[in-house]
């Protein structure tokens, strides 16, 4: 858990494997098979995406597949973090943001 997070895992599996994850240029170890964005909130990553017009930061809101806000790239590929669980070696990025639309 990054400092100064505010989500706590509510109850630690003694027994879970941390996995190394990359969010960005972030190196994480996170919980295998924990969902993605509630793990992805724990280590204090924030934002997700920014949105395309404005830019503006976007993150986990619903935690049911409803919002999109919590839209990261794995694979090339945009996805709901919320709708996905932690698996070793994911290479996450944000999706593409205002300007990278543009041509
Ligand atoms: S948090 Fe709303 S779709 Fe994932």
């Amino acid at each position: 858990m990054k400092p100064g997070s505010n989500f706590r895992e509510l109850t630690p599996m003694p027994d879970t494997a941390l996995v190394d994850v990359r969010f960005g240029t972030q190196a994480l170890r996170l919980p295998l098979g924990e969902n993605l964005a509630a793990a992805l909130l724990v280590a204090g990553v924030m934002p997700f995406r920014r949105t395309p017009v404005s830019g503006a930061p976007r993150g986990p809101f619903c935690m049911m597949g409803a919002c999109f806000d919590c839209l990261v790239k794995i694979d090339g590929v945009t996805r709901q973090a919320c709708m996905l669980t932690v698996a070793e070696g994911l290479e996450i990025e944000m999706p593409a943001a205002k300007g990278d639309l543009d041509g």
